[in-house]
């Protein structure tokens, strides 16, 4: 049996290149390495600790779901699948509750920083939002679970959960560890110390950004006042965010790209940069187009990978009434 891989991405917006970078491209070389039992999902239960209305939501998670299958995920290789659909995430995330000290929570930096942008909505469910992320990825027995660098916290305490459960009830949970690709960390193209979100548009480069929009922000995109193009994160964080996002799409490193642009000007690296973005998500905007001109179609796919999902977390939540003590 191949190893269990497990990622999610929140239906809350549109994709930008940090999570094509820090995620979905790497969702899709790991499910072609065919190293891996894959299971990817749509975060809806997550989504909803922010402020949403509901008929935007539907549209948000048929809009994901067409970014997995435009960006290359293919139900023939991997469990496609929508996190509400699957009831086993929120019994199990009960459960956990239980054993889940508040300290810990108190500890993640996601809710601090959550909690200061959404002031008027600091809800139980954005406190309790990693217990239920512990709960997707145990659930499946993974191993393994490629995410960007923010949601490493998360999979710490993820880890001392699953070990303490098994410590109380007996051998029942894997600890699973991150997997981060070479740009864990997309920093904002309006202020490089931040990173690339979609909380603050104006920094993102979405991936269905036409090429005039890549063009206009990439030209935009706040640098350092030096002439020389070389790479130094500490001291040039924008030229040097650049430089990686061009060194990832062309599977080269950032330095080597730094020697390439020597001696030319920072417009005409952000040119070049901007044509390579704009040509790389080209099939990319082409297939998403077409999924969405049928909707009920992808949402098919994924109705038919949850009932997937579905029999296999099944089978371990019956697992944990049992050590738990609910059924003999
Ligand atoms: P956002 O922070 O824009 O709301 P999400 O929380 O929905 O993004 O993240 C989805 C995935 O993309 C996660 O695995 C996350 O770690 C990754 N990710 C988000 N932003 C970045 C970034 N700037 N660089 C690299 N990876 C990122
Ligand atoms: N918390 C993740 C994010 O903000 C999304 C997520 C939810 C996730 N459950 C997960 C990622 C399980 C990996 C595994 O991006």
């Amino acid at each position: 049996m191949k190893p269990v891989l497990v990622s999610g991405i929140q239906p809350s917006g549109k994709l930008h290149i940090g999570n094509y970078l820090g995620a979905l491209k790497n969702f899709t070389g790991l499910q072609n390495s065919e190293d891996y039992q894959c299971y990817f999902f749509i975060a809806d239960l997550h989504s909803i600790t922010e402020a949403f209305d509901p008929k935007e939501k539907r549209k948000q998670i048929i809009e994901l779901c067409a970014d997995y299958l435009a960006a290359g995920l293919d139900p023939k290789k991997s469990v496609l699948f929508i996190q509400s659909k699957v009831a086993a995430h929120s019994e199990l995330s009960w459960i956990l509750n239980t054993i889940t000290p508040m300290g810990e929570l108190e500890r993640m930096t996601q809710f601090k920083d959550k909690s200061l942008r959404q002031e008027e909505n600091i809800n139980a469910g954005l406190f309790d939002y990693p217990v239920l992320m512990a709960a997707d990825i145990i659930l499946y027995d993974a191993r393994t679970v490629p995410v960007g660098d923010d949601q490493l916290q998360h999979l710490e305490l993820t880890r001392t959960l699953a070990r303490k459960f098994n410590a109380k009830f007996g051998q029942t949970f894997i600890e699973p560890k991150g997997l981060l690709t070479k740009t864990p960390r997309v920093m904002s193209l309006k202020d490089p110390t931040k990173k690339m979100s979609k909380s603050q548009p104006e920094g993102c480069l979405f991936l269905d950004d036409e090429p005039e929009a890549i063009k206009a922000k990439v030209s935009r995109a706040v640098t350092d006042s030096g002439t020389a193009i070389a790479y130094d994160p500490e001291h040039r964080p924008g030229l040097a965010n650049l430089l990686e996002i061009y060194a990832a799409l062309t599977h080269l490193e950032p330095r080597a790209i730094a020697a390439e642009f020597d001696g030319e000007s920072y417009a005409e690296l952000k040119r070049k940069l901007a044509a390579l973005v704009a040509g790389h998500f080209a099939e990319f905007r082409m297939k998403k187009k077409k999924l969405l001109a049928s909707p009920a179609t992808v949402m098919k796919v994924f109705d038919a990978g949850s009932k997937k999902a579905t029999k296999i977390a099944d089978a371990k939540i019956a697992e944990v009434k049992k050590k738990v003590g609910f059924v003999a």
